[in-house]
């Protein structure tokens, strides 16, 4: 079995445009033939409720995506290509997961915060309009990721986090089960890919309402190509091709031959409207015979519907079996199976960063400090007596975390070679003891 598992879904809440083409789907399907690993794609419609209300909208969006990708060449006999409604694992092991994933963690995710601050900055309560959907979002994603214990997600930029959510997610529930159940993912942003300028300029993307959909007709296209924005140069007068849109967009399609011509016809003066005139039929050249192939597959929406199914049969013989153990390990079990070996699964308990007092043998009294998962975030010197360490253990947690009080305090707590710790994940882990310190002396008075 290949070792590495490459794992990426599609959001079906809108229709593929050239951003797409270039950013996403051609480079997915290049690395699906280099055959050196498993690929996971999949259509992520279950995400699509979240932004999208539109019932319509979700179900042409996903036979359009469906099919943009089986006519660009995706072959679903190589690959794990389904739907994630298919995968009636994904929504079991969310809800598993969403039993162990702090709720903190969700309050930090940046799709989140944005709506909040919004909300905040429009004078409206905090949580105006934002659905529990839109809460949860990390956790679902991770539940894609994790069930098919994915090695690499490819994302772009705005995804980063929530891959960095899904390995803590799966850290804790590999902590939490005892047992390395999930592979932690990576995310891998491609920086070679080309991010495409829209029409304005700006990114290209479905938010700034400035794309050049996938699938039109070429003589759309070509008006589509002629709507971009440029600078008032005229013909004759030199262009810079390194600040240009149509230039960008020529070179995701050229080869660097032609490319290297375009830059000479540039700095000779080419006029805007011949540059797009180029520009466009490069563009057609490549997709001209993709389009006829999606015309074929989207006026045979039942082909793709039986591609889909037998792609969510081939996937599932992989999460069945897993949620399987899963379930077990977090006690949805028989009550004639036998329980695993005893443990503490006080959830709350495990969700904090845990101080641990500890004796060598050399007589000498230690403290360390470990996240919620169980990481080592610090190990303290020796001491003679354990009233000196537990004195600087308990002042640790009273800094709160904070950065200036904590180093001076790290002076006396550390062997002098452990100075160099990353000081952040301590202090956020201080920050969380002091919290729940606190919290519980309120309760208690
Ligand atoms: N959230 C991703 C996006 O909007 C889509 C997505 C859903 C995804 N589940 C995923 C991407 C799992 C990678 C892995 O782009």
């Amino acid at each position: 079995m290949p070792a590495r598992r490459i794992l990426t879904g599609i959001t079906t809440s809108g229709t593929p445009h050239l951003g797409n083409y270039v950013g996403a789907i051609r480079p997915a399907i290049a690395a699906s033939r280099r055959g050196d690993a498993e690929s996971f794609y999949f259509l992520a419609d279950y995400h699509a409720l979240i932004k999208c209300g539109d019932p319509e909208r979700v179900q042409r969006s996903t036979l359009e995506i469906a099919a943009s990708w089986l006519a660009c060449g995706l072959d679903p006999d190589k690959v794990f290509f389904y739907r994630q409604s298919d995968i009636p694992e994904i929504p079991e092991l969310t809800w598993l997961l969403t039993c162990v994933t702090a709720k903190g963690l969700l309050n930090r995710a940046h799709a989140y915060k944005a709506a909040v601050d919004a909300n905040t900055a429009g004078g409206e309560d905090a949580d105006a309009g934002i659905t529990a959907g839109l809460y949860m979002y990390p956790v679902l994603m991770a539940a894609d990721i994790l069930i098919f214990n994915a090695h690499e997600v490819p994302v772009g930029r705005d995804q980063i986090q929530h891959i960095e959510m899904a390995r803590d997610i799966g850290q804790r529930c590999n902590h939490l089960y005892g047992g390395e159940f999930f592979t932690l993912p990576e995310a891998r942003v491609e920086e070679h890919v080309a991010t495409l300028p829209g029409t304005d300029g700006r990114k290209m993307s479905k938010s700034y309402d400035n794309t050049i959909p996938l699938w039109l007709p070429a003589g759309e296209l070509r008006k589509a190509i002629l709507g971009i924005v440029t600078d008032s140069r005229a013909p004759g007068e030199a262009k810079d091709p390194d600040s240009s849109n149509i230039f960008a967009i020529y070179q995701a399609f050229a080869t660097a031959d032609e490319a290297a011509a375009m830059r000479e016809a540039f700095a000779a003066g080419i006029g805007w409207g011949e540059a797009k005139q180029r520009l466009f039929e490069r563009v057609d050249a490549e997709l001209a015979p993709l389009r006829a192939s999606y015309e074929a597959l989207i006026a045979d929406p039942a082909r793709i519907e039986a591609l889909l199914h037998a792609g969510a049969a081939k996937a599932r013989q992989r999460s069945a079996p897993f949620i399987t153990r899963l379930r077990h390990a977090a006690g949805i079990r028989r009550l004639t199976d036998a329980p695993a070996r005893p443990r503490a699964a006080d959830p709350a308990a495990l969700a904090l960063p845990q101080l641990k007092s500890y004796r060598e043998s050399d007589g000498r009294f230690h403290f360390k400090l470990e996240d919620a998962a169980g990481t080592l975030l610090l190990r303290s010197r020796g001491f003679d007596a354990p009233r000196e360490a537990g004195r600087l253990s308990a002042a640790l947690v009273e800094t709160g975390g904070d950065p200036a009080r904590l180093r001076q305090l790290l002076l006396e707590c550390v062997p002098a070679d452990e100075l160099a710790l990353p000081i952040e994940p301590i202090a956020a882990a201080l920050a969380a003891l002091k919290a729940a310190r606190l919290a519980k002396a309120k309760a208690a008075s």
